[in-house]
């Protein structure tokens, strides 16, 4: 190529990164990732998953939760993992995620037949499919190539992860920020249809929610009943008192999550929203077809799991710890 035409290219290569908002870039990612440096590591990871979950299938929600947790803070590096006083991990946002014991169950048998091979950052990714399939629902071919971070802090967690007192508004640009639609926010907001909230969440729908309406009218009124008495008022045992997020089909992964909401049953206000609001009320309607939710699904995590991946980084020897000589 001559000079001035590769100086081109890349001019080309960045305006276009500048217009396509790419900056989540996942094209390092590939589907069989392992499938040369580690042929039975998602074989086996998905053995040793299994086993896990037989063990303690509320995991399974757990293991999707946490690929959530983990990409939206610091990409998805395994930063969710890192254990310390002042990590992802301890943030009081992340006070109720599960599943850490089935990623190190997995990291444990992938080092076992190929060591220093598979990052905590595909585990987790890994990890959050054979959890959807445990729970009955739709697979995909997981991406793999990701590098684990060695950066991990609180308050980036606090401050990067939606809250269930979120608005369409607040989702949307969150999602967007990192590269995913208004409609792959509202699928994946269909993992709800597996998992617990817990009562302090909720508390500000159910009591003296504004000075029009004491109980939020965006909730069926039968529903709210059975809240208030799931969720006691002034209660101090409601940041322990766990509540269904899919009032009608809670252990099984399904589209479900999308008729709690037609029927103004979603638990929180960031669930909810998603059918009050004009721009994601029709892909709700959509989302209640089994087949299209549990597709785009999949379609949706694969995306989700290429948001901020790291080239560089290295590949832990245990996923609680970074390494202690540094970049590999
Ligand atoms: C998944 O389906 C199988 C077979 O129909 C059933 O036995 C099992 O209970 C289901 N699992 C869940 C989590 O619903
Ligand atoms: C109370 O909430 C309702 C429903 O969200 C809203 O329409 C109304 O404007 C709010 N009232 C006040 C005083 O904030």
């Amino acid at each position: 190529m001559t000079k001035i035409g590769f100086v081109l290219l890349v001019s080309i290569l960045l305006f276009s990164g500048e217009l396509c908002n790419c900056s989540y870039s996942y094209g390092q990612l590939k589907d069989n990732y392992y499938s040369t440096s580690c042929k039975d590591a998602e074989s086996v990871m998905k053995k040793v998953i299994d086993a896990e979950l037989d063990k303690d299938l509320a995991a399974a929600a757990g293991l999707i939760r946490l690929a959530y947790h983990d990409c939206f803070v610091e990409g998805c590096d395994g930063s969710i993992l890192l254990e310390g006083s002042d990590t992802e991990r301890s943030a009081l946002i992340n006070a109720n995620l599960k599943g850490y014991e089935v990623i190190d169950a997995a990291k444990a048998a992938v080092e076992e037949i190929c060591p220093g091979v598979v990052s905590c950052a595909d585990i987790v990714q890994y990890a959050a499919r054979d959890g959807t399939v445990k729970l009955n629902g739709s697979t995909w071919e997981v991406q793999g190539g990701r590098k684990d971070g060695r950066v991990s802090n609180a308050a980036t967690a606090e401050a990067n992860l939606p809250k269930p007192t979120d608005s369409a508004t607040q989702l949307i640009s969150a999602f967007v920020r990192r590269g995913l639609s208004t409609r792959e926010m509202v699928v994946l907001s269909g993992s709800h249809t597996v998992g617990v909230g817990h009562c302090d969440k909720i508390v500000g729908r159910l009591y003296n929610f504004n000075s029009s309406y004491f109980t939020d009218p965006s909730i069926d009124s039968t529903y709210a009943e059975s809240l208030k008495t799931q969720c006691p008022q002034n209660s101090d045992e409601n940041t322990d008192t766990q509540v269904f997020m899919d009032t009608f089909t809670p252990g099984e992964f399904d589209a479900k999550y999308f008729n709690t909401l037609t029927e103004r049953k979603g638990l929180f206000t960031s669930d909810q929203t998603l059918f009050e609001d004009a721009r994601t009320k029709r892909s709700v309607t959509s989302l209640k077809s089994e087949g299209r939710f549990q597709k785009e699904f999949g379609q949706a995590m694969r995306a989700m799991g290429g948001v901020g991946v790291k080239s560089v980084g290295e590949i832990r020897k245990t996923c609680g710890a970074v390494n202690s000589n540094g970049l590999k």
